[in-house]
């Protein structure tokens, strides 16, 4: 493979590796299942939630064709560009199911994500909810969507009111939604606090600048799960954490899933993490999906030349065979200045004159691949 040169690559695989041992110790110690560091331990897949579908059940999200685009001025006085934050994303999530989203920064995770969330209105597209489109529901019915929805943020201190103690801040969604009286909702609130791990104490008088990192975060997961939601959407929910924190979080949070029958759209730039969270992964290029796979098959045998530099770029140890380390040049180009045909053109070690003029179309890989797909013109030879 050929060898090119990505600034960013070095601080990625140290972070990386930290992430993996965390995980790998968390796992052996709390008994909630390891990082699955070599080719024996059972994938996030093999120990799916009792609550998952079968792949042939209507998915519980549907997001078909999703876009937003910014306008905005290219410099001082420039002329008004657009910007493709995100540019015709389509993905089903499964009841039950993690899906991973993955990319590099800026390639439109958390627009996918709050799109999905309805916190900010597409340009395009539709998002079907229980096979409704969610845009058409008013009233009774949006009020019930919101509870269904959660997002949780990457940083729990911007999100969670300081001047709020605990108790509060997860008593607030039940007082919005009049949920319960008074009596009801402390109970409740004491009850989540018990399931966050947080219970007994005088968690709920504290106020957030008393917490660590990890036990606001669990503050934070515990307000999005107030509301008995379906779906979470969960924001690169350890990304701020100490790489130890980052794996209490992940296994609390796969404890809740499976628990609670939870369905996860997983967000982060991190290829260990989220091997570790996810059942499926869909990876991100500059507004579009790129590569959408089983996890397993994805790591194992990654189609797109961007995932090959992703996966290539994980310790070896933590994969089951040796991959040369694909090494990609320069930075992930501006998304008001998308390059013409494939995105990926002006980075890919394997562009050839097609790549530039037109651009590939995300669909199966080969006749019988079943539900991966890849966007890449190498593979298009069967169509
Ligand atoms: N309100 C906005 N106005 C203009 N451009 C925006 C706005 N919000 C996001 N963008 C741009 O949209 C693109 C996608 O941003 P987004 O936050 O979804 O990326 P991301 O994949 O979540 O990145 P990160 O990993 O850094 O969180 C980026 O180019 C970003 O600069
Ligand atoms: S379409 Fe061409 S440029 Fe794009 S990923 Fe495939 S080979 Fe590379
Ligand atoms: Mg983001």
């Amino acid at each position: 493979m050929p060898q090119v040169e990505c600034a960013s690559d070095a601080r990625a695989g140290a972070r990386a590796d930290a992430v993996a041992d965390a995980l790998a110790a968390a796992g052996a110690g709390t008994g909630t299942g390891a990082a699955r560091t070599d080719g024996d331990a059972p994938s996030s897949a093999e120990s799916r939630s009792p609550f998952a579908e079968k792949p042939q059940d209507p998915p519980l999200v549907e997001i078909e064709g999703l876009t937003k685009h910014y306008r905005t001025a290219a410099g001082f006085g420039g002329a008004k560009r657009t910007l493709r934050a995100v540019d015709g994303v389509s993905l089903a999530i499964r009841r039950g199911e993690t899906l991973g989203l993955v990319g590099e920064s800026g390639c439109g995770k958390s627009t996918t994500g709050q799109m999905a969330a309805r916190l900010l209105a597409p340009t395009g597209g539709r998002i079907l909810f229980r096979g409704t489109d969610v845009a058409g529901l008013r009233g009774r019915s949006s009020k019930e969507l919101r509870r269904s929805i959660q997002y949780v943020f990457q940083d729990p201190y911007a999100s969670l009111n300081p001047r709020l103690p605990v108790s509060r801040l997860l008593e607030e969604p039940l007082l919005i939604h009049r949920i319960g009286d008074k009596r009801e909702r402390a109970r409740r609130v004491e009850e989540m606090l018990e399931r966050i791990g947080l219970g007994g104490g005088t968690f709920g008088n504290r106020y957030t600048h008393e917490l660590s990192g990890g036990q606001r975060q669990r503050i934070g997961i515990a307000r999005a799960l107030m509301l008995e939601p379906e779906f979470l959407i969960l924001d690169e929910p350890v990304s701020a954490l100490d790489v130890s924190v980052q794996s209490q979080i992940l296994n609390l949070l796969k404890e809740l899933q499976a628990r609670l029958g939870l369905t996860y759209l997983f967000i982060s730039h991190d290829l260990n993490v989220v091997h570790y969270m996810s059942d499926r992964i869909a990876v991100m290029y500059l507004g579009k999906v790129v590569e959408l796979a089983e996890v397993r098959e994805l790591y194992e045998k990654p189609l797109h030349p961007y995932t090959q530099a992703l996966v290539s770029a994980i310790p070896a140890e933590n994969r089951r065979e040796r991959r040369e380390r694909i090494v990609l040049k320069g930075d992930i180009p501006s998304a008001s200045a998308v390059p013409s045909g494939c995105a990926f053109h002006t980075r890919c070690p394997f562009a050839f004159d097609r790549c530039r003029a037109e651009a590939p179309v995300l669909r199966p890989a080969a006749p019988h691949e079943g539900e991966r797909r890849v966007s890449c013109h190498l593979y298009s030879g069967h169509h």
